[in-house]
């Protein structure tokens, strides 16, 4: 574990603070009968196995427990005995570890989730994406606003893709659409009630979006959908349908009713890595028949 992100941190350790509760609460969840639990802390923070920032917080991933940092305050919120989980059995057998931020060393591509820090943006696991910095391909986007970006798991998303959000849009019911209160002029900033507001844009799991695909807001796009390159998606995608140009519109399904409908129910991405690990055969296997029915007999199970 050697990142900027984790040395932030850990040249921060003289801030690491926490309060009453937060004391009580460490000792209860780890069973700890130490008065330092600051202390202990800070050494944890030193020798942890992977540190990595989601949202507000830091999340410290030591010996069997998580410890949870404000990472604006430094404030030491709780910390927890860490459930053995599909991703520490990663660690042990050697799987993919979604944790990572360069999954492929030397590659220029990176796991989302890891390196997203702003608390509206929420990515599931393996989610992939050809550059260093994604949050820098989200435009726009200002919490008070209150729109999220929800992608799913396994998504691939291609170099320059771009999500604009909410904070794009301008009031256009009137004769100009100037946004003069931003430039100095003597108006009242609109209220938010006035602006168009599309609301969260949503992203399901295993949707492969190509490079330089634009994405406006409110647009929710279903599990296993393809974006191709150059898109401008403006309006909602159905599972498993390819669209392609400005304005996006689908070219074909990938597969039929009956197929995509036991792919829904099947839900592969919200397996256990290892069963996935085991899946991948099935899940790339072009003989369709034999796919629907392999399904049908996991689904029996
Ligand atoms: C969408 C895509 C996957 C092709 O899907 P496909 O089902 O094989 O589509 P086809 O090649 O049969 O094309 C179907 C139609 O859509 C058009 N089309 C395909 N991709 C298009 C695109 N990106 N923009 C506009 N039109 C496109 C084709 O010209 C064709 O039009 P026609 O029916 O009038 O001849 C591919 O074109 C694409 O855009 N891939 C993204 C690649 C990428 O960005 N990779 C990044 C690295 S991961």
């Amino acid at each position: 574990m050697n990142n900027s992100m984790s040395n932030e941190l850990q040249n921060n350790l003289d801030r690491l603070h926490t309060t009453d509760l937060g004391l009580n609460r460490i000792r209860k969840n780890l069973d700890l009968d130490i008065s330092d639990i600051v202390g202990w802390c800070k050494q944890k923070v030193l020798t942890a196995e992977d540190i990595f920032r989601q949202g507000k917080n830091w999340y410290v991933n030591c010996d069997n427990c998580v410890i949870t940092i404000n990472a604006r305050s430094y404030t030491i919120i709780t910390a927890h005995k860490r459930k053995q989980t599909a991703v520490d059995e990663v660690a042990v057998s050697s799987l993919p570890n979604p944790n990572t931020k360069h999954p492929v060393p030397g590659f220029p591509v990176i796991y989302v989730k890891p390196t997203i820090t702003r608390p509206n943006i929420i990515v599931g696991d393996f989610t992939y994406y050809s550059g260093e910095d994604f949050e820098s391909r989200v435009t726009h986007h200002y919490e008070f606003y209150g729109d999220k970006l929800i992608i799913g798991k396994f998504c691939q998303i291609a170099a320059d893709v771009e999500f604009i959000m909410n904070g794009a849009n301008h009031k256009m019911d009137g004769a100009s659409t100037f946004p003069f209160y931003i430039f100095g002029w003597k108006q009242d900033v609109p209220p938010l009630s006035d602006m168009p507001h599309k609301g969260d844009t949503v992203v399901g799991n295993d949707v492969w979006i190509g490079q330089n695909a634009v994405i406006l807001p409110g647009v929710h796009i279903g599990n296993g959908a393809i974006i191709g390159a150059n898109s401008v998606v403006g309006s909602n995608v159905e599972p498993y349908a390819i669209v392609v140009g400005n304005p996006a519109k689908t070219v074909r399904k990938r597969f039929d009713d009956e197929l995509i409908a036991l792919l829904q129910e099947f839900r592969w991405w919200d397996k256990a890595i290892d069963e996935i690990q085991e899946l991948i055969p099935l899940l790339h296997d072009n003989d369709l028949g034999r796919v629907k029915q392999e399904i049908e007999r996991r689904l029996a199970k």
